[in-house]
């Protein structure tokens, strides 16, 4: 009997593989964590043969733990960071380079350079919905044809392969060199800047501007549909691979986020709000995304607009790994429960330039507001207040965006699990914030989206069905304080502009 769907969530620092039953409940989970390379200031690399490595060692992790082969397994859907771009050889499956990390920010020049065409950072908006910005993976792309000797002959003889990790994954799950498919979904493609929003096609003159051959680039299917069937050799073998959602898209998703309006922020490496906007393709005047939410088979597109933010649990993660302050990411909670308030610091966190709203590659992290009086929980709270005014800022872009003042927040994603933090976020926003039983709502999202290819589960009303409440923290602060804080944070952002020359 097939009473499970699995997921494999190719994340930023770890990969992991899930099993979920029917309703929506984690059976197993196996994950792994792959090296995070620094080659430069500013540059972020992941080993894509590493990572491959990690998710066939995850999938047959988490089958052994529930003791289930392939044939217990109706479907598998694949989530991923989104934006990092790979590039392979088709013969051999050999990288030609490291895979380069959605939070590299080496493109600024070809970004600039591609401004210059005409249009500014504006550019590619009309068709693509996002600012032209170091984060998307078609700059990337051009920096390796660029950069890595003989790779662009190599690209224009037809023998290599494009691909962000649902890809990559994709491919090698479906036989890599070996009949492996070339496929990703809209939720991917719309992150490149050579997708066309409304068509749902690579746009030539794009991918033309940044001298990228089309017979790179995979084929665009739906997020929701059978692909292949897992590799013969493979845990997942004969399994249909029947779902692709970019981890943020997959997480609304999983959050039950179907109908326009509804929104969720998961707290990860990086924050990601999406709004569902429905069938409706709504532009952004202050500094948030348009991208593709879902495309379930043969049904019309749905879209979102998305405030990103780029540094958040990483932020946590470097105070560990870099200055050694925390030993565990647990210990931040600790630290930051010593004191009442972030005694006057504040901590803007612009390690990769900053994202929504602003969109500044220009700019670097800052610490402000210190005196001889700022101790180590004020520094811990100032960690993790970051990350709650940093969703306020792309909230407010949001409700002026849709018109309509966000009522309640969804949560999801690692930090979630910070009650401090959780408070907080509910304070500063001024509305509920609410988490869901299943908290890994990336991996659901994905399992969804390949369980309901394969009618393992019937329509939009199980994913809805299956949602429950775990808690939700309601505003206690007051509105002064409230105002004075994000007054702030607002003046600190200003300090890290203009860093880069
Ligand atoms: O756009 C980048 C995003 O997909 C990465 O997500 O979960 O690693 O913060 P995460």
């Amino acid at each position: 009997m097939t009473s499970y769907v699995a997921a494999i969530d190719q994340g930023t620092t770890s990969t992991r593989a899930m099993i979920f039953d029917h309703s929506g409940r984690v059976v197993a989970a196996d994950q792994r964590e792959h090296e995070q390379i620094f080659p430069r200031a500013g540059w972020v690399e992941h080993n894509a043969e590493e990572i491959w490595e990690n998710t066939r060692a995850v999938t047959a992790g988490a089958l052994a733990k529930a003791d289930l082969r392939s044939g217990d397994i109706a479907a598998v859907g694949i989530t991923n960071q989104r934006e990092t771009a790979l590039v392979w050889d088709r013969k051999t499956g050999k990288p030609v380079y490291n895979a380069i990390v959605w939070q590299d920010t080496r493109t600024d020049k070809i970004v600039d350079e591609l401004g210059a065409l005409g249009g500014g950072q504006e550019r590619y908006r009309d068709k693509t919905g996002l600012p032209l910005a170091t984060y998307f993976s078609g700059p990337k792309v051009k920096w390796i044809l660029d950069n890595v000797e003989g790779v662009r002959e190599r690209a224009e003889a037809g023998e290599l392969l494009f691909g962000n990790m649902d890809t990559w994954v994709l491919w090698n799950m479906t036989g890599g060199p070996d009949g492996g498919v070339h496929v990703t979904d809209p939720t991917n493609a719309s992150r490149t800047l050579l997708m066309d929003l409304d068509t749902l096609s690579w746009n030539e003159s794009h991918a033309a501007d940044m001298g990228i051959p089309l017979s790179m680039l995979p084929e665009i299917r739906s997020s929701s549909e059978e692909y292949a069937k897992g590799r013969e050799r493979g845990a997942l073998s004969g399994v249909p691979i029947a779902g692709i959602l970019g981890d943020q898209q997959a997480a609304t998703f999983g959050q039950a986020c179907l109908s326009p309006g509804e929104a969720k922020n998961t707290y990860g490496t990086g924050n990601f709000v999406l709004l569902n906007t429905g069938t409706e393709k709504v532009m952004s005047q202050n500094g948030l995304l348009t991208t593709v939410c879902y495309k379930i088979g043969s049904n019309d597109t749905v879209y979102a607009l998305e405030g990103s933010i780029a540094v958040t649990g990483s932020l946590v993660q470097w105070l560990r790994d870099n200055l050694g302050m925390i030993s565990t990411a647990a210990e931040i909670e600790e630290h930051a429960r010593t004191v009442e308030d972030n005694g006057g610091a504040y901590f803007v966190p612009a390690f990769s330039g900053l994202f929504a709203p602003y969109w500044r590659s220009d700019a670097r992290g800052a610490i402000v507001g210190l005196t001889r009086f700022v101790n180590k929980g004020h520094l811990a709270r100032a960690v993790l207040e970051a990350t709650a005014f940093q969703t306020r800022e792309v909230i407010e872009a949001m409700n002026a965006d849709s018109g309509v003042p966000l009522k309640a927040l969804k949560v999801d994603g690692g930090m979630v699990v910070n009650e401090l933090l959780m408070q907080f976020q509910a304070d500063i926003l001024g509305v509920p914030v609410i988490r869901p039983v299943v908290n890994e709502t990336t991996a659901l999202g994905a399992a969804y989206a390949a369980g309901l290819a394969v009618g393992f589960w019937a329509g939009e009303d199980d994913i809805r069905n299956n949602w429950a409440q775990d808690k939700e923290w309601t505003p206690s602060m007051g509105e002064e304080t409230r105002a004075a804080q994000y007054h702030n944070w607002k003046k600190a952002v200003t300090k890290t502009f203009d860093w880069v020359e």
